[in-house]
């Protein structure tokens, strides 16, 4: 007998309701790609560094850690990416974490507990989504960028202890909440904001700084992905020097981990220095944004609506998970990848193809592009 044999029941459940999704074959290289998080467009570049490198005294390519920082995995490379992170973003220190969905299930845990009050935008990332369950605190789900929601649910709120959480950029969406106004809001209500910047870290804001820079504002903590713009892996959270000895102490994804690898970290302390001074970079992703937003636009895509806001992440919402999957499969034939996004990661009947531009996109790969959607929907 085979104890999981009940799977194959659920596998064929999910499939009859289109929501299977399988590992994807091995692509063909000439795929033309519109949907990784590498916005920058640094991921495909090596790991390893060039021949003679020499790593400053404070970086190793040490390629584990051998522990959880508190233990015996603490390496120099860990502060240094963390100082190069904090003074990057202006913040006090930063906490290295193996990565976003650990960043924010530690940080929402070992910060809010029982009895106090998270207020959640409705969109919000299935991490923070966890993150909230595990601290057992009430959340209150607000819809989406609604920051007179957000005032009301904290008026409301009797709660010693008051969070606000949201996405600066939301990724499944492209669009974003009014920083100002949940910063202003927070204020009155004596709550914390915590502000996930995973999408805006390294495009937006001066030096890549994100949406809470551009914004002029600061909150509490700001939680920011090496695996996106950066093009690694792992995350980390920004704030005062308070709030990372916290997490130090009590960020149980953090503590009951292996620190990440010190070569992983020296990498983060390179990259966020490379992000923060490559101006180049985000002027050709805004242009490639813009051309291909532009260019779906013309040609009737979500019946010529702004699909989303602005900015690099373009969501084409086309309802069905079937549909989605079909233009996906469609797209796929004519050279393009764009994956199919389906529930549960986002809303029932809100299936949509989550479109991104990279800065690496030549002006001939977007019209290449624009050519396949044509075909997609012809
Ligand atoms: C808003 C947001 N936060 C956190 C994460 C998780 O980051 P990571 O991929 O580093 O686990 C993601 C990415 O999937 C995300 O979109």
């Amino acid at each position: 007998v085979d104890p999981l044999r009940h799977l194959d029941e659920d596998l064929a459940a999910l499939g009859s309701r289109g929501l299977l999704r399988e590992p994807p074959a091995p692509s063909s290289p000439r795929l033309l790609d519109l949907c990784s998080n590498d916005y920058l467009g640094y991921a495909a570049e090596p790991c390893l560094p060039p021949a003679g490198w020499q790593p400053w005294p404070s970086l190793s390519l040490r390629s584990g850690a051998g522990a959880s920082r508190l233990v015996a995995g603490h390496d120099p490379s860990h502060e240094e990416a963390e100082t190069t992170l904090a003074s990057w973003l202006g913040a006090e220190a930063a906490l290295l974490f193996s990565s976003g969905y650990a960043a924010n299930a530690g940080v929402l845990s070992a910060l809010a507990r029982p009895g106090d009050v998270i207020v959640s935008d409705a969109l919000n990332h299935a991490s923070i989504i966890d993150g909230c369950r595990l601290s057992g605190a009430t959340v209150r789900v607000v819809p989406h960028c609604d920051a007179s929601a957000v005032d009301a649910a904290l008026a409301a709120s009797t709660a010693s202890h008051r969070w606000v959480v949201t996405e600066a950029y939301f990724s499944m969406d492209g669009d974003n909440p009014d920083l100002p106004s949940l910063r202003a809001i927070c204020d009155r209500h004596d709550a914390a904001l915590i502000v996930d910047e995973a999408h805006a870290l390294g495009v937006f804001g001066p030096r890549g700084t994100g949406l809470c820079a551009t914004a002029g504002i600061r909150p509490d903590v700001l939680v920011g992905t090496a695996g996106k713009a950066l093009g690694l892996q792992g995350a980390f959270v920004a704030g005062s020097r308070r709030l990372r000895l916290w997490l130090w102490n009590r960020a149980r994804s953090f503590v009951f981990s292996t620190g990440i690898s010190p070569a992983l970290a020296s990498a983060i302390a390179i990259r966020a220095r490379r992000a923060a001074a490559d101006e180049p970079a985000r002027v050709r992703l805004a242009s490639a944004a813009a051309r291909l937003r532009e260019g779906l636009i013309v040609l009737g895509v979500a019946g010529g609506t702004a699909l989303g806001g602005q900015g690099h992440i373009i969501p084409w919402v086309v309802g069905t998970p079937e549909r989605a999957v079909q233009l996906s499969m469609r797209l796929r034939e004519h050279g393009v990848r764009v994956q199919a996004i389906r529930p549960p990661t986002v809303p029932a009947g809100t299936s949509r193809l989550r479109i991104t531009a990279t800065a690496g996109l030549t002006d001939a790969d977007i019209d290449r592009a624009l050519q396949a959607f044509r075909a997609a929907i012809g």
